[in-house]
């Protein structure tokens, strides 16, 4: 068994590196000095490692940068053999997350003769206590299908934030898939950058608990607000759908397709002017142009018709579905869906009063072919919204 690291275009620092365990006989220091380090038994390699349980082509690990500047790496697994974060496997072929401290192996035993710890250089080892000595945990301000929201305050600088703890599941099966999963949430979060979209600050995790650090939203979920009135008026609708639509542009366009989008997972930031922040990334996903996502996944009464049933798979048209869904539910203040058929609306829930613009945007979106139902793209170019971006969003209200 042997290791080697190739020289690359070298830049003067490295900004992390692997240090093998003691029992890891055989595998030297490694400094990462570029972006990316590719890892395996293929010469070609950055760092190779000959050895029967590592693959050609194993894993690739990417400098990536917190919010505060500080380093942080993703492991992108490449092989069937299975990479390993602190013993837990990453996801075939997906990617996770890797701080300072974390261990990176390539089996799920802490004996395993293949052990490195990632260590970033000048950064202070964070560890699971990092969170509390940065943030105070305050009062509970929500609660998810496998997670509970809290208000949280920032010691240095004083600001409300909310924070998010993912309690993953202990069994040994659950842990990987859920930890991977909000890790996943994470990375998605941490690369989104639009004022319509949640932000994110910070992320810390241990073996059984991710907690992630956003911005506030003061004013509860568009739910609520849904609950507390009724239903809304058809302007005030209008501003949080061009809202929703300017977050999932900017989505679709990095190629993530929310999944779970409905009124519950639309935060409020300001009531007056009504301000909106699209949130819960949990089953968001990543999809490359020109392929499809397969399986399953969303709210019932919100998920789209070719999600539920569809063998050839979807995309981020699906996202569209649960758009219209969301503002029939504004507008009538209950789910479209018929009992018995759920993919076909009740049209007769609508207020008289809706405009024909209004129910042609609306009609366009809950259209159960994909392949003819409107995109975020144009439905920014309908007439509907387009009066309104020549408006300041400042202007809606609901409770005039
Ligand atoms: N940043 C925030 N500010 C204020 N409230 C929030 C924030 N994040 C979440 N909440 C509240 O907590 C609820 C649950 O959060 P979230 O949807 O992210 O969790 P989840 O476990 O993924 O939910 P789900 O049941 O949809 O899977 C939200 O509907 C909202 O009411
Ligand atoms: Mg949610």
């Amino acid at each position: 068994m042997s290791s080697t690291l190739k020289s690359g275009p070298s830049s003067p620092r490295p900004w992390a590196s692997l240090l093998p365990s003691p029992n890891s006989i055989g595998l030297a220091r490694v400094d990462l000095l570029n972006a990316s380090l590719r890892v395996g038994r293929a010469k070609d390699n950055d760092t190779v490692i000959s050895h029967p349980s590592i693959g050609f082509y194993h894993c690739v690990i990417q400098k990536s940068v917190q919010l505060d500047g500080s380093p942080l790496a993703v492991v992108h697994d490449k092989s069937p053999f299975g990479t390993y974060v602190n013993y837990s496997r990453v996801e075939p072929f997906g990617y996770q997350r890797m701080a300072n401290g974390d261990t990176l192996s390539f089996s799920s035993s802490p004996d395993a003769p293949l052990t490195y710890t990632f260590i970033t250089i000048d950064e202070p080892f964070r560890g699971s206590g990092g969170f509390g000595a940065r943030y105070i945990l305050g009062q509970q301000i929500g609660e998810g299908g496998f997670s509970s929201v809290f208000q949280a305050l920032d010691r240095q600088s004083g600001a409300k934030r909310a924070v998010k703890v993912l309690h993953c599941s202990t069994t040994s099966a659950h842990r990987q898939t859920s930890l991977s999963d909000a890790l996943r949430e994470v990375q998605i979060m941490q690369n989104i950058f639009h004022p319509q979209v949640l932000k994110f600050y910070a992320a810390f995790h241990d073996r059984q608990t991710v907690r992630i650090v956003s911005e506030l939203c003061p004013f509860g979920n568009l739910l609520s607000l849904i609950f507390t009135l009724g239903t809304l008026d058809e302007a005030s609708a209008r501003v949080v759908t061009l809202q929703v639509v300017l977050a999932l542009e900017c989505l679709h366009t990095l190629g993530v397709v929310h999944r779970d989008l409905k009124s519950e997972n639309i935060l409020l930031s300001s009531i007056d002017p009504l301000h909106i922040k699209v949130a819960d990334y949990g089953l968001a996903s990543f999809l490359r142009p020109g392929y499809t996502l397969q399986g399953s996944c969303g709210t019932p009464g919100y998920i789209a018709p070719e999600v539920r049933f569809g063998t050839k798979g979807y995309d981020s048209k699906a996202d569209c579905w649960s758009l219209g869904v969301t503002l029939f539910e504004m507008l009538s203040g209950s789910l479209p869906g018929i009992q018995g058929s759920p993919f076909a609306t009740n049209w007769a829930a609508l207020p008289d009063q809706l405009s024909d613009a209004g129910l042609d945007f609306l009609r366009r979106l809950l259209e159960t072919d994909p392949r003819i139902r409107m995109r975020t793209r144009d439905s920014l170019r309908h007439l509907w919204l387009l009066s309104l971006i020549y408006f300041p969003l400042d202007r809606a209200f609901p409770f005039r």
